[in-house]
């Protein structure tokens, strides 16, 4: 396993927004974790990446990487998409992924990368002018742009449409299939789990189960805990159906 944690834990304040969270993922294969907001997914990546102090332990390649600092991790393989924004706002879209690339003294053409993530024509737009969904998908190239044997990505699909929502899925599951780990949490569950091998369900901070892709929207704690149940779903309220029928008259 590439990459591996070990009773992960982190405190938020009085709360364990994180708590003994095991979890592991090999090179080529995708691990989805999902859970309602503020089950702690967010905090997991985190800590895995090493932005927030956790107890526990957490392997990178064979390393134990528990006491090393983002910038060291990211040395030895790991990547990370977190949540919020992760763009240098004031360079254009090629600028980011160059001074990512001289950063890291990796001789790459800014160009193919914007290509892959479909923002060829937006390559001298100031990040901060790039539409949400725009810089979600840079956001992404400049974490590939360090060719991570390890991927991080923390709602990739946040704010996409659906064909550019398609884009960032085909880019993940071809470097999953060239051995990238990829490690994703998403609320557009359907979209990010056909992407994964497996899937961890979190709840208040704690795994609750972890199953195959195939078995997990179907598992009892998946279905009681986090998924709607469309038989079990509420009918629209009386509001929502005169909205719909003014629509229709429109
Ligand atoms: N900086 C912070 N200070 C205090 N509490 C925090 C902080 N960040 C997160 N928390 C708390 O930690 C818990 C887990 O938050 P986290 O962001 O990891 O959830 P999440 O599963 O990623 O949610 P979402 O699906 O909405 O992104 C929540 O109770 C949240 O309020
Ligand atoms: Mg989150």
């Amino acid at each position: 396993m590439i990459l591996s944690a070990r009773s992960l834990s982190v405190a938020r304040g009085r709360v364990m927004a994180v708590s003994e969270v095991s979890l592991s993922v090999a090179r080529g294969e995708a691990l989805g974790v999902f859970g309602p907001s503020g089950a702690g997914k967010s905090t997991l990546l985190s800590a895995l990446a090493g932005q927030v102090r956790a107890r526990g332990e957490v392997w990178l390649d064979g390393a134990d990487v528990s006491r090393l600092p983002t910038e060291r991790r990211v040395q030895r393989g790991l990547g990370y998409v977190p949540q919020g924004p992760s763009v240098l706002f004031d360079l254009s879209a090629r600028d980011n992924l160059a001074t990512v690339l001289g950063l890291a003294r990796l001789r790459a053409d800014p160009r193919a990368l914007l290509d892959e993530v479909g923002l060829s024509s937006r390559a001298d737009v100031p990040a901060r002018e790039l539409s949400g969904g725009e810089r979600r998908r840079l956001e992404l190239a400049r974490a590939l742009a360090l060719r991570p044997a390890v991927l991080l990505c923390d709602e990739p699909f946040a704010g996409l449409g659906p064909r550019d929502l398609e884009v960032a899925r085909a880019v993940l599951a071809a470097r999953v299939r060239d051995g990238l780990a990829l490690l994703v949490t998403d609320h557009r569950v359907a979209e990010a789990l056909a992407l994964c091998d497996r899937a961890l369900l979190m709840v208040d901070g704690r795994a609750v189960v972890e199953r195959p892709r195939d078995d997990f929207s179907s598992a009892p704690e998946v279905c009681d805990r986090y998924l709607v149940d469309a038989a079990r779903a509420p009918q629209d309220p009386p509001a929502a159906r005169a909205l719909d029928i003014g629509g229709e008259s429109g």
